[in-house]
Protein backbone atom coordinates (compact mmCIF):
# COMPACT_ATOMS: atom_id res chain seq x y z
CA UNK A 1 0.00 0.00 0.00
CA UNK A 2 1.28 3.39 -0.74
CA UNK A 3 0.68 5.93 1.88
CA UNK A 4 -1.18 9.20 2.13
CA UNK A 5 2.16 11.04 1.95
CA UNK A 6 3.46 9.16 -1.38
CA UNK A 7 0.05 9.42 -2.85
CA UNK A 8 -0.36 13.28 -1.89
CA UNK A 9 3.73 13.53 -3.75
CA UNK A 10 2.49 12.02 -6.63
CA UNK A 11 5.11 9.28 -6.50
CA UNK A 12 2.81 6.15 -7.42
CA UNK A 13 3.45 5.66 -10.84
CA UNK A 14 7.27 5.92 -9.81
CA UNK A 15 6.90 3.46 -7.49
CA UNK A 16 4.71 1.14 -9.47
CA UNK A 17 7.57 1.33 -12.36
CA UNK A 18 9.97 0.22 -9.46
CA UNK A 19 7.61 -2.46 -8.84
CA UNK A 20 7.63 -3.87 -11.98
CA UNK A 21 11.35 -3.26 -12.81
CA UNK A 22 11.43 -5.70 -9.74
CA UNK A 23 9.50 -8.21 -11.13
CA UNK A 24 6.38 -8.44 -9.30
CA UNK A 25 3.25 -8.70 -11.17
CA UNK A 26 0.63 -5.87 -9.88
CA UNK A 27 -2.70 -8.87 -9.49
CA UNK A 28 -5.03 -5.66 -9.00
CA UNK A 29 -5.06 -2.65 -7.36
CA UNK A 30 -7.27 0.38 -6.13
CA UNK A 31 -7.07 3.79 -5.16
CA UNK A 32 -9.49 4.80 -1.96
CA UNK A 33 -9.44 6.82 1.49
CA UNK A 34 -9.85 4.55 4.39
CA UNK A 35 -12.94 4.97 7.06
CA UNK A 36 -11.24 5.76 10.01
CA UNK A 37 -12.49 2.20 11.64
CA UNK A 38 -10.97 -0.11 8.65
CA UNK A 39 -7.45 2.10 9.49
CA UNK A 40 -7.93 0.81 13.04
CA UNK A 41 -8.89 -2.89 12.17
CA UNK A 42 -5.98 -2.71 9.49
CA UNK A 43 -3.92 -1.80 12.50
CA UNK A 44 -5.44 -3.31 15.18
CA UNK A 45 -1.76 -4.58 16.06
CA UNK A 46 -0.48 -1.68 16.98
CA UNK A 47 -3.63 -0.63 19.11
CA UNK A 48 -1.79 -0.19 22.19
CA UNK A 49 1.41 1.13 20.72
CA UNK A 50 1.53 4.84 21.96
CA UNK A 51 1.48 6.33 18.18
CA UNK A 52 -1.97 4.22 17.25
CA UNK A 53 -4.04 7.20 17.22
CA UNK A 54 -1.20 9.59 15.11
CA UNK A 55 -0.64 6.50 12.74
CA UNK A 56 -4.37 6.17 12.13
CA UNK A 57 -4.77 10.00 11.95
CA UNK A 58 -2.37 9.56 8.71
CA UNK A 59 -3.32 7.07 7.50
CA UNK A 60 -7.14 8.30 6.85
CA UNK A 61 -5.93 11.91 5.82
CA UNK A 62 -5.47 11.66 2.27
CA UNK A 63 -5.82 8.94 -0.61
CA UNK A 64 -4.03 5.48 -0.47
CA UNK A 65 -2.63 2.99 -3.46
CA UNK A 66 -3.65 -0.61 -2.58
CA UNK A 67 -2.11 -3.42 -4.45
CA UNK A 68 -1.49 -7.14 -4.76
CA UNK A 69 1.38 -7.76 -5.80
CA UNK A 70 2.53 -11.51 -7.25
CA UNK A 71 6.02 -13.27 -6.73
CA UNK A 72 8.15 -15.42 -5.59
CA UNK A 73 8.74 -14.96 -1.86
CA UNK A 74 6.68 -11.69 -2.14
CA UNK A 75 6.39 -10.70 1.26
CA UNK A 76 9.76 -11.22 1.98
CA UNK A 77 11.13 -9.50 -1.83
CA UNK A 78 8.53 -6.51 -0.98
CA UNK A 79 9.82 -5.97 2.78
CA UNK A 80 13.33 -5.98 1.15
CA UNK A 81 12.45 -3.13 -1.31
CA UNK A 82 10.49 -0.94 0.66
CA UNK A 83 13.69 -1.32 3.40
CA UNK A 84 13.45 -0.36 7.65
CA UNK A 85 10.20 1.31 8.68
CA UNK A 86 12.43 4.50 9.69
CA UNK A 87 13.73 6.14 6.31
CA UNK A 88 16.81 8.13 7.95
CA UNK A 89 18.12 4.83 8.43
CA UNK A 90 16.87 3.25 5.64
CA UNK A 91 18.88 5.97 4.00
CA UNK A 92 21.99 4.64 5.92
CA UNK A 93 21.56 1.25 5.95
CA UNK A 94 19.72 0.24 2.46
CA UNK A 95 19.55 3.53 0.53
CA UNK A 96 17.97 2.20 -2.81
CA UNK A 97 14.60 1.22 -1.30
CA UNK A 98 11.47 2.87 -1.52
CA UNK A 99 11.08 4.32 1.82
CA UNK A 100 15.44 6.21 1.94
CA UNK A 101 14.05 7.54 -1.45
CA UNK A 102 10.51 8.71 -0.46
CA UNK A 103 10.08 8.48 3.02
CA UNK A 104 10.00 11.61 5.37
CA UNK A 105 9.95 9.87 8.88
CA UNK A 106 8.33 6.42 10.66
CA UNK A 107 5.07 7.49 10.43
CA UNK A 108 4.99 8.86 6.61
CA UNK A 109 7.22 6.45 5.50
CA UNK A 110 5.72 6.22 2.23
CA UNK A 111 5.17 1.94 1.57
CA UNK A 112 3.25 -0.32 3.74
CA UNK A 113 3.97 -4.10 3.20
CA UNK A 114 2.04 -6.96 4.52
CA UNK A 115 4.67 -8.88 7.16
CA UNK A 116 3.37 -12.73 6.69
CA UNK A 117 0.99 -14.28 3.97
CA UNK A 118 -1.74 -14.79 6.81
CA UNK A 119 -1.82 -10.71 7.16
CA UNK A 120 -1.80 -10.41 3.44
CA UNK A 121 -4.70 -12.34 2.83
CA UNK A 122 -6.51 -10.65 5.93
CA UNK A 123 -4.90 -6.82 4.80
CA UNK A 124 -6.39 -8.14 1.11
CA UNK A 125 -9.62 -8.89 2.15
CA UNK A 126 -9.83 -5.55 4.66
CA UNK A 127 -8.94 -3.60 1.29
CA UNK A 128 -10.16 -5.39 -1.72
CA UNK A 129 -13.55 -6.96 -0.25
CA UNK A 130 -15.92 -7.74 2.33
CA UNK A 131 -15.00 -11.05 3.37
CA UNK A 132 -12.57 -13.35 4.32
CA UNK A 133 -12.90 -15.30 1.11
CA UNK A 134 -11.61 -12.64 -0.79
CA UNK A 135 -8.30 -12.36 0.79
CA UNK A 136 -7.88 -16.59 0.73
CA UNK A 137 -8.61 -16.86 -2.66
CA UNK A 138 -5.90 -14.01 -3.92
CA UNK A 139 -3.66 -16.28 -1.22
CA UNK A 140 -4.93 -19.67 -2.81
CA UNK A 141 -1.84 -21.60 -3.50
CA UNK A 142 0.66 -19.35 -1.71
CA UNK A 143 2.97 -21.24 0.61
CA UNK A 144 2.90 -19.72 4.15
CA UNK A 145 5.49 -17.24 5.11
S1 LIG B 1 7.17 -2.91 14.95
O1 LIG B 1 6.04 -3.63 15.47
O2 LIG B 1 8.07 -2.41 15.96
O3 LIG B 1 7.87 -3.65 13.94
O4 LIG B 1 6.48 -1.67 14.37
P1 LIG B 1 7.02 -0.86 13.20
O5 LIG B 1 7.22 -1.77 12.04
O6 LIG B 1 8.15 -0.03 13.64
O7 LIG B 1 5.79 0.07 12.90
C1 LIG B 1 4.51 -0.47 12.68
C2 LIG B 1 3.71 0.53 11.91
O8 LIG B 1 3.54 1.70 12.68
C3 LIG B 1 4.08 2.84 12.02
N1 LIG B 1 4.80 3.63 12.99
C4 LIG B 1 4.40 4.84 13.41
N2 LIG B 1 3.35 5.56 13.07
C5 LIG B 1 3.23 6.77 13.68
N3 LIG B 1 4.10 7.27 14.58
C6 LIG B 1 5.17 6.55 14.95
N4 LIG B 1 6.02 7.03 15.87
C7 LIG B 1 5.36 5.27 14.35
N5 LIG B 1 6.29 4.29 14.48
C8 LIG B 1 5.93 3.30 13.63
C9 LIG B 1 5.01 2.31 10.96
O9 LIG B 1 5.05 3.20 9.86
C10 LIG B 1 4.40 0.98 10.63
O10 LIG B 1 3.42 1.13 9.64
P2 LIG B 1 3.32 0.04 8.46
O11 LIG B 1 2.25 0.55 7.59
O12 LIG B 1 2.99 -1.26 9.10
O13 LIG B 1 4.67 0.06 7.80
Amino acid sequence: MVKPDCVETNQVESIKALVNASGFLIITERMLRLEESLARNFYAEHSKREFFDDLVDFMTSGPVAAMVLQKRNAIAEWRELIGPTDPSKARVSHPQTLRAKWGIDTQRNCVHGSDSSLSAGREISLLFGGSRSTGKRFMRGVSRA
